[in-house]
Protein backbone atom coordinates (compact mmCIF):
# COMPACT_ATOMS: atom_id res chain seq x y z
CA UNK A 1 0.00 0.00 0.00
CA UNK A 2 1.68 3.47 -0.81
CA UNK A 3 1.37 6.16 1.63
CA UNK A 4 2.21 9.55 -0.19
CA UNK A 5 3.84 12.62 1.65
CA UNK A 6 4.38 16.05 -0.09
CA UNK A 7 6.05 18.60 1.40
CA UNK A 8 5.46 22.43 -0.33
CA UNK A 9 8.09 24.47 0.45
CA UNK A 10 10.78 21.56 0.06
CA UNK A 11 13.68 23.41 0.04
CA UNK A 12 13.39 25.06 3.16
CA UNK A 13 15.98 24.18 5.60
CA UNK A 14 13.85 22.75 8.10
CA UNK A 15 13.42 19.83 5.84
CA UNK A 16 15.51 17.68 7.24
CA UNK A 17 13.71 17.77 10.39
CA UNK A 18 10.46 16.47 9.09
CA UNK A 19 12.46 13.43 7.00
CA UNK A 20 14.06 12.72 10.17
CA UNK A 21 10.38 12.88 12.06
CA UNK A 22 9.37 10.71 8.96
CA UNK A 23 12.60 7.89 9.45
CA UNK A 24 11.43 7.89 13.56
CA UNK A 25 8.22 6.64 12.79
CA UNK A 26 8.36 4.40 9.97
CA UNK A 27 6.77 1.66 11.52
CA UNK A 28 3.81 2.86 13.03
CA UNK A 29 3.73 5.49 10.19
CA UNK A 30 4.79 3.60 7.04
CA UNK A 31 5.35 6.47 4.69
CA UNK A 32 6.42 5.13 1.07
CA UNK A 33 6.93 8.12 -1.05
CA UNK A 34 7.97 11.79 -0.30
CA UNK A 35 7.89 14.62 -2.96
CA UNK A 36 9.48 17.96 -1.86
CA UNK A 37 8.12 20.66 -3.94
CA UNK A 38 9.15 24.23 -4.62
CA UNK A 39 9.16 27.20 -6.57
CA UNK A 40 11.97 28.09 -9.33
CA UNK A 41 13.47 30.45 -7.40
CA UNK A 42 14.11 28.03 -4.65
CA UNK A 43 15.44 25.29 -6.88
CA UNK A 44 19.19 25.36 -5.90
CA UNK A 45 18.27 24.90 -2.28
CA UNK A 46 15.33 22.06 -2.75
CA UNK A 47 18.25 20.04 -4.88
CA UNK A 48 20.80 20.42 -2.07
CA UNK A 49 18.15 19.67 0.17
CA UNK A 50 16.72 16.55 -1.96
CA UNK A 51 20.04 15.07 -2.10
CA UNK A 52 20.68 15.43 1.64
CA UNK A 53 16.84 13.77 2.51
CA UNK A 54 17.84 11.12 0.64
CA UNK A 55 21.22 10.16 1.74
CA UNK A 56 19.21 10.59 5.07
CA UNK A 57 17.23 7.76 4.05
CA UNK A 58 19.54 5.67 2.71
CA UNK A 59 21.47 5.05 6.06
CA UNK A 60 18.21 3.52 6.97
CA UNK A 61 17.81 1.35 4.82
CA UNK A 62 14.11 2.27 4.31
CA UNK A 63 12.47 2.09 1.32
CA UNK A 64 10.85 5.42 0.84
CA UNK A 65 10.95 6.91 -2.49
CA UNK A 66 11.88 10.60 -2.53
CA UNK A 67 12.05 12.58 -5.04
CA UNK A 68 11.82 16.40 -6.02
CA UNK A 69 10.05 18.82 -8.56
CA UNK A 70 9.05 22.23 -8.77
CA UNK A 71 5.44 20.67 -10.99
CA UNK A 72 3.20 21.18 -7.79
CA UNK A 73 0.51 19.50 -9.73
CA UNK A 74 1.93 16.30 -11.05
CA UNK A 75 3.44 16.30 -7.57
CA UNK A 76 0.21 16.37 -5.99
CA UNK A 77 -1.57 13.02 -7.72
CA UNK A 78 -2.34 10.44 -5.12
CA UNK A 79 -1.12 12.37 -2.04
CA UNK A 80 -2.40 11.34 1.27
CA UNK A 81 -0.64 14.58 3.68
CA UNK A 82 0.75 17.83 1.96
CA UNK A 83 3.00 19.79 4.90
CA UNK A 84 3.14 23.08 3.95
CA UNK A 85 5.82 25.66 4.73
CA UNK A 86 6.35 28.21 2.52
CA UNK A 87 7.98 31.82 3.02
CA UNK A 88 5.95 33.69 0.12
CA UNK A 89 8.97 36.36 -1.22
CA UNK A 90 11.63 34.58 0.56
CA UNK A 91 13.91 35.95 3.27
CA UNK A 92 14.33 39.08 1.54
CA UNK A 93 10.68 40.03 2.10
CA UNK A 94 10.48 38.93 5.62
CA UNK A 95 13.58 41.27 6.28
CA UNK A 96 11.18 44.08 5.02
CA UNK A 97 8.55 43.14 7.33
CA UNK A 98 10.92 43.23 10.01
CA UNK A 99 12.81 46.89 9.13
CA UNK A 100 10.10 48.59 7.61
CA UNK A 101 8.23 49.14 10.74
CA UNK A 102 10.98 48.80 13.14
CA UNK A 103 12.72 52.11 10.92
CA UNK A 104 9.07 54.31 11.74
CA UNK A 105 9.27 52.59 15.69
CA UNK A 106 7.30 49.79 15.52
CA UNK A 107 7.44 46.63 16.14
CA UNK A 108 8.85 44.36 12.97
CA UNK A 109 8.08 40.69 13.51
CA UNK A 110 7.29 38.58 10.79
CA UNK A 111 4.44 36.66 12.62
CA UNK A 112 3.02 39.58 14.66
CA UNK A 113 1.98 43.41 14.13
CA UNK A 114 2.53 45.13 10.75
CA UNK A 115 5.12 42.67 9.30
CA UNK A 116 2.82 39.56 10.21
CA UNK A 117 -0.09 41.55 8.58
CA UNK A 118 1.97 41.44 5.63
CA UNK A 119 3.65 37.85 5.93
CA UNK A 120 -0.31 36.83 5.64
CA UNK A 121 -1.46 39.08 2.76
CA UNK A 122 1.42 37.49 0.48
CA UNK A 123 0.53 34.07 1.59
CA UNK A 124 -3.26 33.81 1.49
CA UNK A 125 -3.31 33.90 -2.66
CA UNK A 126 -0.79 31.25 -2.85
CA UNK A 127 -2.25 28.91 -0.12
CA UNK A 128 -5.82 29.65 -1.50
CA UNK A 129 -4.35 28.52 -4.90
CA UNK A 130 -2.94 25.44 -3.11
CA UNK A 131 -5.82 24.13 -1.54
CA UNK A 132 -7.91 24.67 -4.75
CA UNK A 133 -5.26 22.15 -6.25
CA UNK A 134 -5.15 19.56 -3.23
CA UNK A 135 -8.93 19.57 -3.25
CA UNK A 136 -9.26 18.68 -7.04
CA UNK A 137 -6.34 16.57 -7.30
CA UNK A 138 -6.18 14.88 -4.14
CA UNK A 139 -9.28 15.29 -1.96
CA UNK A 140 -8.81 12.97 0.43
CA UNK A 141 -5.23 14.36 1.44
CA UNK A 142 -5.01 16.33 4.93
CA UNK A 143 -3.18 19.73 4.69
CA UNK A 144 -0.80 19.93 7.44
CA UNK A 145 0.15 24.20 7.85
CA UNK A 146 3.14 25.10 9.51
CA UNK A 147 3.01 27.99 7.11
CA UNK A 148 3.05 31.46 9.30
CA UNK A 149 1.01 33.13 10.52
CA UNK A 150 -0.17 29.22 11.00
CA UNK A 151 -3.15 30.38 12.44
CA UNK A 152 -4.47 32.64 10.00
CA UNK A 153 -3.09 30.91 7.14
CA UNK A 154 -5.59 27.83 8.81
CA UNK A 155 -8.87 30.33 9.20
CA UNK A 156 -8.53 31.57 5.55
CA UNK A 157 -8.29 27.87 3.95
CA UNK A 158 -11.22 26.27 6.36
CA UNK A 159 -13.07 29.04 6.12
CA UNK A 160 -12.84 30.41 2.24
CA UNK A 161 -11.20 27.16 0.63
CA UNK A 162 -13.21 24.39 -0.81
CA UNK A 163 -10.98 21.80 0.86
CA UNK A 164 -11.55 21.40 4.32
CA UNK A 165 -8.99 18.75 5.69
CA UNK A 166 -6.73 21.44 7.11
CA UNK A 167 -5.20 21.26 10.43
CA UNK A 168 -2.33 24.35 11.55
CA UNK A 169 0.27 23.32 13.41
CA UNK A 170 3.28 25.41 15.49
CA UNK A 171 5.96 24.57 17.81
CA UNK A 172 4.97 26.65 20.60
CA UNK A 173 2.82 24.58 22.55
CA UNK A 174 5.04 21.66 22.01
CA UNK A 175 8.27 23.69 23.29
CA UNK A 176 6.31 24.69 26.29
CA UNK A 177 5.32 21.27 27.35
CA UNK A 178 8.99 19.72 26.53
CA UNK A 179 10.49 22.43 29.00
CA UNK A 180 8.22 22.00 31.82
CA UNK A 181 8.50 18.31 32.10
CA UNK A 182 12.28 19.23 32.09
CA UNK A 183 11.95 21.31 34.19
CA UNK A 184 9.55 19.41 36.39
CA UNK A 185 11.96 16.20 35.63
CA UNK A 186 9.42 14.35 34.42
CA UNK A 187 8.70 12.38 31.01
CA UNK A 188 7.33 14.87 28.74
CA UNK A 189 4.75 12.30 27.80
CA UNK A 190 3.53 12.90 31.09
CA UNK A 191 2.49 16.23 30.85
CA UNK A 192 -0.57 17.91 29.56
CA UNK A 193 -1.09 21.57 29.18
CA UNK A 194 -4.63 23.01 28.53
CA UNK A 195 -4.65 25.85 25.94
CA UNK A 196 -7.27 28.51 25.64
CA UNK A 197 -6.12 30.73 22.66
CA UNK A 198 -4.91 31.49 19.24
CA UNK A 199 -1.99 30.62 17.53
CA UNK A 200 0.98 32.95 18.78
CA UNK A 201 -1.53 34.14 21.24
CA UNK A 202 -2.16 31.40 22.98
CA UNK A 203 -1.88 30.89 27.24
CA UNK A 204 -1.55 27.79 28.97
CA UNK A 205 -4.43 27.46 31.52
CA UNK A 206 -4.11 24.15 33.46
CA UNK A 207 -0.68 21.66 33.70
CA UNK A 208 -1.77 17.89 34.50
CA UNK A 209 1.42 15.84 35.18
CA UNK A 210 0.07 12.17 35.61
CA UNK A 211 -3.03 13.24 36.15
CA UNK A 212 -2.26 15.57 39.25
CA UNK A 213 -2.51 19.06 39.02
CA UNK A 214 0.94 21.43 38.69
CA UNK A 215 -0.01 24.34 37.59
CA UNK A 216 0.97 26.56 40.53
CA UNK A 217 4.03 25.38 40.44
CA UNK A 218 4.83 25.81 36.68
CA UNK A 219 3.58 29.31 37.49
CA UNK A 220 6.10 29.52 40.40
CA UNK A 221 9.02 28.04 38.09
CA UNK A 222 7.70 30.79 35.29
CA UNK A 223 8.68 33.81 37.86
CA UNK A 224 12.12 32.23 38.61
CA UNK A 225 12.89 32.36 35.02
CA UNK A 226 11.44 29.50 33.49
CA UNK A 227 12.05 30.02 29.36
CA UNK A 228 10.57 27.92 27.11
CA UNK A 229 11.31 30.36 23.65
CA UNK A 230 12.11 29.47 20.56
CA UNK A 231 15.51 30.66 19.32
CA UNK A 232 13.95 33.92 17.98
CA UNK A 233 13.11 35.02 21.16
CA UNK A 234 14.78 36.50 24.03
CA UNK A 235 13.01 35.82 26.93
CA UNK A 236 12.21 39.20 29.18
CA UNK A 237 11.36 36.77 32.12
CA UNK A 238 7.61 37.80 33.74
CA UNK A 239 6.83 39.44 37.04
CA UNK A 240 5.56 37.97 40.24
CA UNK A 241 3.06 40.34 40.01
CA UNK A 242 2.02 39.74 36.23
CA UNK A 243 2.13 35.44 36.73
CA UNK A 244 0.28 35.96 40.33
CA UNK A 245 -1.81 38.06 39.13
CA UNK A 246 -2.92 36.74 35.15
CA UNK A 247 -2.57 33.00 36.81
CA UNK A 248 -1.86 31.71 32.76
CA UNK A 249 0.97 30.31 31.38
CA UNK A 250 2.20 33.08 28.94
CA UNK A 251 3.33 32.04 25.69
CA UNK A 252 7.22 33.64 24.48
CA UNK A 253 5.26 35.16 21.72
CA UNK A 254 3.25 37.52 24.72
CA UNK A 255 6.64 39.43 25.39
CA UNK A 256 5.61 41.70 22.10
CA UNK A 257 1.63 43.02 23.53
CA UNK A 258 2.70 42.88 27.20
CA UNK A 259 6.53 43.80 27.26
CA UNK A 260 5.77 46.25 24.18
CA UNK A 261 8.08 48.91 25.01
CA UNK A 262 11.09 46.78 26.03
CA UNK A 263 10.77 44.43 23.19
CA UNK A 264 10.88 47.24 20.85
CA UNK A 265 14.13 48.76 22.66
CA UNK A 266 15.57 45.52 22.29
CA UNK A 267 14.75 44.90 18.71
CA UNK A 268 15.86 48.47 17.52
CA UNK A 269 18.73 47.72 19.38
CA UNK A 270 19.62 44.40 17.77
CA UNK A 271 18.90 45.97 14.39
CA UNK A 272 21.46 48.42 15.00
CA UNK A 273 24.43 45.91 15.98
CA UNK A 274 23.19 43.03 13.34
CA UNK A 275 20.48 43.52 11.50
CA UNK A 276 17.55 42.17 12.05
CA UNK A 277 16.39 38.23 12.74
CA UNK A 278 15.77 37.96 8.82
CA UNK A 279 19.40 39.26 8.47
CA UNK A 280 21.13 36.57 10.69
CA UNK A 281 18.70 33.92 9.70
CA UNK A 282 20.11 34.43 6.07
CA UNK A 283 23.55 34.18 7.31
CA UNK A 284 22.02 30.87 9.25
CA UNK A 285 20.64 29.38 6.18
CA UNK A 286 23.90 30.13 4.11
CA UNK A 287 26.30 28.04 6.89
CA UNK A 288 23.48 25.37 7.28
CA UNK A 289 23.28 24.66 3.41
CA UNK A 290 26.91 24.32 3.14
CA UNK A 291 27.10 21.78 6.11
CA UNK A 292 23.75 20.43 4.10
CA UNK A 293 25.97 20.19 0.70
CA UNK A 294 28.46 17.95 2.39
CA UNK A 295 28.25 14.42 0.47
CA UNK A 296 28.96 12.79 4.02
CA UNK A 297 26.32 14.28 5.84
CA UNK A 298 23.74 11.96 6.49
CA UNK A 299 21.66 12.92 9.46
CA UNK A 300 19.99 16.22 10.85
CA UNK A 301 23.05 18.69 11.62
CA UNK A 302 22.28 20.08 15.07
CA UNK A 303 23.21 23.45 14.00
CA UNK A 304 19.38 23.24 12.83
CA UNK A 305 18.23 23.81 16.69
CA UNK A 306 19.49 27.49 15.92
CA UNK A 307 15.85 28.37 14.06
CA UNK A 308 13.34 29.38 15.83
CA UNK A 309 10.99 26.73 14.43
CA UNK A 310 13.14 23.70 15.31
CA UNK A 311 11.36 20.74 16.19
CA UNK A 312 8.20 21.25 14.62
CA UNK A 313 8.06 18.07 12.74
CA UNK A 314 7.94 16.34 16.05
CA UNK A 315 4.32 18.69 16.26
CA UNK A 316 3.83 17.97 12.16
CA UNK A 317 4.63 13.84 12.04
CA UNK A 318 3.02 12.92 15.44
CA UNK A 319 -0.35 14.49 13.94
CA UNK A 320 0.13 12.84 10.53
CA UNK A 321 0.85 9.44 12.74
CA UNK A 322 -2.23 9.79 14.66
CA UNK A 323 -4.38 10.37 12.05
CA UNK A 324 -3.24 7.41 10.09
CA UNK A 325 -3.01 5.35 12.79
CA UNK A 326 -6.99 6.94 14.66
CA UNK A 327 -5.26 7.03 17.54
CA UNK A 328 -7.39 9.63 19.18
CA UNK A 329 -4.46 10.86 21.38
CA UNK A 330 -4.71 14.42 22.50
CA UNK A 331 -2.34 16.94 20.15
CA UNK A 332 -2.15 20.85 20.05
CA UNK A 333 -3.73 22.09 16.78
CA UNK A 334 -5.51 24.85 14.82
CA UNK A 335 -8.81 24.07 13.66
CA UNK A 336 -12.32 25.14 14.30
CA UNK A 337 -13.28 25.92 17.81
CA UNK A 338 -16.89 24.13 17.16
CA UNK A 339 -17.72 25.20 20.72
CA UNK A 340 -14.65 24.46 22.77
CA UNK A 341 -14.37 28.06 23.51
CA UNK A 342 -17.97 28.75 23.66
CA UNK A 343 -17.61 32.59 23.74
CA UNK A 344 -15.97 32.59 20.66
CA UNK A 345 -17.48 32.22 17.10
CA UNK A 346 -18.42 28.11 16.71
CA UNK A 347 -15.94 28.64 12.83
CA UNK A 348 -12.97 30.48 14.55
CA UNK A 349 -9.95 28.82 14.33
CA UNK A 350 -8.21 28.38 17.50
CA UNK A 351 -4.88 26.25 19.09
CA UNK A 352 -6.49 24.32 21.24
CA UNK A 353 -5.63 20.47 22.53
CA UNK A 354 -7.71 17.77 20.29
CA UNK A 355 -8.23 14.51 20.24
CA UNK A 356 -6.65 12.84 16.98
CA UNK A 357 -8.77 10.85 15.13
CA UNK A 358 -8.45 9.27 11.66
CA UNK A 359 -11.25 11.55 10.78
CA UNK A 360 -9.17 14.69 11.82
CA UNK A 361 -9.12 16.79 15.18
CA UNK A 362 -11.94 16.94 17.84
CA UNK A 363 -11.37 20.10 19.49
CA UNK A 364 -11.65 19.48 23.76
CA UNK A 365 -13.96 21.78 25.51
CA UNK A 366 -11.85 24.51 27.42
CA UNK A 367 -14.48 26.25 28.78
CA UNK A 368 -15.04 30.19 28.77
CA UNK A 369 -12.72 32.11 28.47
CA UNK A 370 -10.50 33.71 31.37
CA UNK A 371 -12.05 36.93 32.27
CA UNK A 372 -7.91 38.39 32.30
CA UNK A 373 -7.65 38.18 28.94
CA UNK A 374 -11.00 37.46 26.84
CA UNK A 375 -10.97 40.88 25.78
CA UNK A 376 -7.66 40.39 24.11
CA UNK A 377 -8.28 36.82 22.75
CA UNK A 378 -11.76 38.31 21.14
CA UNK A 379 -9.77 41.56 19.92
CA UNK A 380 -7.25 39.12 18.02
CA UNK A 381 -9.80 36.98 16.29
CA UNK A 382 -11.13 40.08 15.12
CA UNK A 383 -8.06 40.86 13.90
CA UNK A 384 -7.20 38.21 11.96
CA UNK A 385 -10.43 38.20 10.38
CA UNK A 386 -9.93 41.83 9.10
CA UNK A 387 -6.45 40.19 7.86
CA UNK A 388 -8.01 36.68 6.19
CA UNK A 389 -10.35 39.36 4.33
CA UNK A 390 -8.04 41.59 2.91
CA UNK A 391 -5.82 38.95 2.10
CA UNK A 392 -8.84 37.21 0.08
CA UNK A 393 -10.08 40.52 -1.28
CA UNK A 394 -7.39 42.80 -1.85
CA UNK A 395 -9.38 45.54 -0.13
CA UNK A 396 -7.56 48.68 0.78
CA UNK A 397 -9.64 49.55 4.02
CA UNK A 398 -10.11 46.03 5.29
CA UNK A 399 -5.97 46.14 5.27
CA UNK A 400 -6.06 49.31 6.60
CA UNK A 401 -8.48 48.20 9.58
CA UNK A 402 -6.39 45.07 10.26
CA UNK A 403 -3.29 47.66 10.80
CA UNK A 404 -4.78 49.96 12.84
CA UNK A 405 -6.97 46.99 15.21
CA UNK A 406 -3.42 46.01 15.82
CA UNK A 407 -2.38 46.35 19.46
CA UNK A 408 1.35 46.37 18.11
CA UNK A 409 0.28 49.57 15.41
CA UNK A 410 -2.92 51.18 16.52
CA UNK A 411 -2.42 54.60 15.50
CA UNK A 412 -4.58 56.40 12.87
CA UNK A 413 -1.12 57.98 11.10
CA UNK A 414 1.41 54.87 11.51
CA UNK A 415 -1.34 52.61 10.24
CA UNK A 416 -1.04 54.34 6.37
CA UNK A 417 2.30 54.87 6.41
CA UNK A 418 3.10 51.25 7.41
CA UNK A 419 0.64 49.90 5.22
CA UNK A 420 1.63 52.40 2.13
CA UNK A 421 4.90 51.63 2.28
CA UNK A 422 4.61 47.63 3.04
CA UNK A 423 2.08 47.71 -0.02
CA UNK A 424 4.86 49.37 -2.01
CA UNK A 425 7.66 47.36 -0.80
CA UNK A 426 5.88 43.84 -1.45
CA UNK A 427 3.45 44.43 -4.73
CA UNK A 428 5.38 41.77 -6.37
CA UNK A 429 3.61 39.56 -4.20
CA UNK A 430 0.26 40.99 -3.61
CA UNK A 431 -1.71 40.27 -6.61
CA UNK A 432 -5.04 40.80 -5.45
CA UNK A 433 -4.29 44.54 -3.95
CA UNK A 434 -2.77 45.40 -7.50
CA UNK A 435 -5.22 44.44 -9.38
CA UNK A 436 -7.73 46.71 -7.71
CA UNK A 437 -5.61 49.52 -8.45
CA UNK A 438 -4.30 50.18 -4.73
C1 LIG B 1 9.09 30.08 16.07
C2 LIG B 1 7.69 30.09 15.60
C3 LIG B 1 7.58 29.98 14.17
C4 LIG B 1 8.54 30.91 13.50
C5 LIG B 1 9.94 30.62 13.88
C6 LIG B 1 10.94 31.64 13.38
O1 LIG B 1 9.37 29.13 16.89
O2 LIG B 1 6.79 29.33 16.30
O3 LIG B 1 6.28 30.25 13.82
O4 LIG B 1 8.46 30.76 12.13
O5 LIG B 1 10.11 30.37 15.18
O6 LIG B 1 12.23 31.15 13.47
P1 LIG B 1 13.45 31.77 12.69
O7 LIG B 1 14.61 30.93 13.01
O8 LIG B 1 13.07 31.76 11.25
O9 LIG B 1 13.58 33.18 13.20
Amino acid sequence: MSLKLVIIGGGSSYTPEIIEGIIRRHQSFPVTDIVLVDVKEGKEKLEIVGELSKRMIEKQHLSINLSWTLDRKMALRGADFVSTQIRVGGLAAREKDERIPLRHGFIGQETNGAGGIFKALRTIPVMMELAEDVHSICPEAWIVNFTNPAGIITETLLKHSPHKKVIGVCNIPFNMRQSTAEILNVNPDTVQIEFVGLNHFVFGSKVNVSGKDRTAEVLEKLRQGLDYSPANIVNLGWSKTFIEAVGLLPNPYHQYYFQTKEVLKKDMKAFKENGTRAEVVQQLETSLFNIYRDPDLREKPKQLEERGGAFYSDVACSLMDSIYNNRRDVQTVNTMNNGAIPDLPHDAIIEVNALITGDGPIPIAVGQLPAQVKGMIYEMKAFEELVVRAGLTGNYNDAYTAMLMNPLVREEEGSKLLLDELLEAHKAYLPQFNSRGN
